[in-house]
């Protein structure tokens, strides 16, 4: 098991470029399957969450190859097992796109329960009720969801909640089914329009994706393309918060600055300095952080909220702001599970329920903490990163899953970060 030994209080400085979308690239791998013919994905994240699910798709009998450039070309033409409930899926919450995926390409499957972070109960009755809409029977017996359409047809799907899984999901179906469907509600997320995007390049006709109301006009057939993955809005918050926990100045290269407008909103309230730029090819954002920052209150909501998925790395920053900040976490009932590692570094705060108050101190201190999930780790990254004194971070396995080679970015600005390979 690896670990990381983080001495802390070195501002951030210099340049860091963002990798291809995480979630992005979890949806687009699986609805590449919907193709007639291969299809090549540029831009993607070299992080344990994609190489699972090329594993996965390897083991369903398609042809994968990844580079080191983040390029994979994806033969689904040889898929012959459709029994997907093999130990791998439930690594990945991402494995429920091939749920979507398989019956719109195949009209049947068998799939294990997807798994993911423990932040909540998760469950994906959206998902199933959506494909029962389009003309599905979905049982499930001993964790694993069986899925059979003679035929899918299009239907109107209200989402109780817009939730991003089930959207995306219910795209793909639809994408293959006869006539119209409607998804209302829907979720809005970038990468949600990212899987638009390429489904339209293959050929699909989907409109609207971006807004509350998605229209999916299914087609009899839709072939391969390549198409490149936009970049992580979640990573580059997350290194937008560490330069400012850390009063840094960094340049943040290959992003979508629409996409962070609500993550630059906070932090230019808590006292940063952000500047927008645009270098002919591509724009990034300067951040720099200040003394010491103002607390502020936060509520994560979906897009173009303020997303969930950083509500852990700027709780980090948080500890260390002047006064009392709340954190209302609206999508995940539990997603604390930093908390009381941050208080082992010296952090001060109550969590009620959905609420977090956290009372700025002046300063974290090193300290041996545990990762438990994908952004609880990038919180204690960050916190260690500020703090005074040399932290261990342990479960960073977690980390590996969502965060490409954070390790050498964060060094290359300067960080004195080191991963410690253990028996
Ligand atoms: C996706 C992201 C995750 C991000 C989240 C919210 C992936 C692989 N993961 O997760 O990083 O934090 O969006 O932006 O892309 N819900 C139900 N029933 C369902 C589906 C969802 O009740 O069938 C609820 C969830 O419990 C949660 C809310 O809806 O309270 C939103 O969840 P959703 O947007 O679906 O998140 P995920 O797709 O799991």
């Amino acid at each position: 098991m690896a670990y990381y030994r983080i001495n802390g209080g070195k501002p951030l400085e210099g340049q860091v470029t963002i990798s291809g979308a995480k979630n992005a690239a979890l949806a687009i791998i699986p609805a590449a399957i919907l193709a007639g013919q291969p299809c090549v994905l540029e831009n993607l994240p070299l992080i344990e969450d994609v190489q699972v699910l090329a594993r996965i798709l390897r083991t369903m009998g398609a042809e994968v190859e990844l580079n080191d450039n983040g390029c994979m070309r994806i033969d689904p033409t040889k898929i012959n097992n459709f029994d997907v409930t093999f130990d791998m899926v439930s690594k990945l919450r991402a494995s429920y796109y091939l749920l979507g995926a398989m019956l719109g390409r195949y009209g049947h499957t068998a799939l294990l329960l997807p798994g993911g972070c423990h932040i909540g109960n998760r469950p994906i009755d959206f998902h199933i009720k959506g494909m029962r809409a389009l003309g599905a029977t979905v049982e499930i017996k001993n964790g694993i969801v069986y899925a059979k359409a003679d035929e899918l047809h299009g239907a109107e799907i209200y989402l109780d909640m817009a939730s991003v899984g089930a959207t995306i999901n219910i795209m793909l179906a639809a994408c293959r089914a006869d006539g119209m469907t409607v998804i209302a509600n829907a979720a809005k997320e970038p990468h949600v329009v990212d899987v638009a995007n390429f489904l339209n390049m293959m050929g699909a006709s989907i409109k609207g994706a971006g807004t509350d109301v998605i229209r999916i006009r299914g087609r009899k057939e839709l072939h391969g393309c390549n198409y490149a993955i936009i970049p992580d809005q979640i990573e580059a918050g997350t290194f937008m918060i560490a330069a400012v926990a850390t009063k840094g100045n960094v340049v943040i290269n290959n992003i979508i600055p629409t996409h962070l407008e609500a993550i630059s909103a906070k932090l230019m309230e808590c006292g940063a300095h952000i500047t927008e730029g645009d270098d002919g090819s591509e724009f990034y954002l300067q951040v720099q952080g200040g003394d010491r920052l103002r607390a502020v209150n936060i509520k994560t909501l979906p897009y173009p909220g303020f997303p969930t998925d950083l509500q852990q790395p700027i709780m980090a920053l948080l500890t260390m702001s002047k006064g009392n900040s709340y954190i209302v976490e609206n999508i995940f009932e539990d997603r604390f599970n930093h908390v009381p590692e941050l208080i082992r570094m010296g952090a001060s705060i109550n969590v009620n329920g959905r609420t977090a108050i956290i009372e700025g101190v002046d300063r974290l201190y090193g300290a041996s903490v545990q990762a438990t999930d994908l952004r609880a780790g990038a919180a204690l990254v960050i916190a260690a990163l500020s703090a005074e004194g040399t932290s261990i971070i342990r479960n960073i396995h977690f980390i590996d899953r969502g965060y490409e080679n954070i390790e050498q970015k964060l060094r290359a600005l300067g960080a004195d970060i080191e991963r410690v390979e253990e028996d």
